[in-house]
């Protein structure tokens, strides 16, 4: 148990990478975990708040204390989202992949010895962040995560202006942080207030501490 400052309110939070078929057996996809995601819709649960958590293909097991609805692709992702609404609080974590295949196979593609290999048309996904965060239902808070290479800050900022987020947390995923996959994360948080830079912590920490954060925002009562 605990203090409970998100009790009556509702959130939606999405994990995981989504899958995009080329065919029946093949996909492209983000590297993703959902680790990350996983641990912050638990962290608001434990908080009080009623939690929806839309979770792409992953490994790991629902968190308790969730409702999570399980996904493949991007479009089904942001369907189970939309249909989350009204929310008050939003927080997309899912590594989305940008593109589909524009008409993906219902057979599978057969390798023919000699043959060219097949081309692949991309399509754009919806950018589910920027759908939520400009919808006419839009949660109170609505937060996002900005995993960058470089540039961190700077792309973070542009990133809460295009997707119309109250906050972006960001890090920097570079193979050498060992952040993708891995059980640690050290992340900025970047608003409107400024740039907030937390230490290296465990991703259950990072979700302890965003809850909280979250909590402060949207001025719970501890009820
Ligand atoms: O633009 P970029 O993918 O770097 O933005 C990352 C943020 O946007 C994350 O919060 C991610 O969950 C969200 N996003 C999304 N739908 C997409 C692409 C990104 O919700 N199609």
């Amino acid at each position: 148990s605990g203090p409970k400052p998100l009790a009556g309110m509702t959130a939606v939070v999405t994990s995981g990478p989504t899958h995009e078929p080329i065919d029946p057996v093949r996909y492209i996809a983000n590297r993703s975990s959902g680790k990350q995601g996983h641990a912050i819709a638990a962290a608001l649960a434990r908080l009080g708040a009623e939690v929806t958590l839309v979770s792409g293909p992953v490994t790991i097991a629902d968190p308790a204390g969730v409702r999570t609805q399980h996904v493949e692709r991007a479009e089904e992702m942001r369907d189970a989202v939309l249909s989350a609404l009204p929310a008050d609080i939003a927080v997309m974590v899912a590594a989305v992949a940008d593109w589909r295949v524009a008409s993906s196979a219902g057979q599978k593609i057969k390798k023919q010895p000699g043959e060219a290999p097949p081309p692949l048309e991309l399509a754009e996904n919806p950018d589910i962040l920027k759908t939520v965060g400009h919808h006419a239902q839009r949660p109170r808070l609505v937060v996002g995560f900005a995993a960058e290479t470089q540039n961190v800050e700077e792309n973070g900022r542009s990133k809460l202006e295009r997707k119309g987020a109250d906050l972006i947390v960001a890090n920097d995923v570079s193979p050498e942080t060992g952040i993708m996959g891995g059980d640690r994360n050290r992340v900025k948080l970047i608003s409107r207030d400024g740039v907030e830079a937390w230490p290296d912590l465990s991703k259950d920490e990072v979700a302890e501490r965003l809850a909280l954060w979250i909590a402060t925002q949207i001025g719970g009562t501890g009820a």
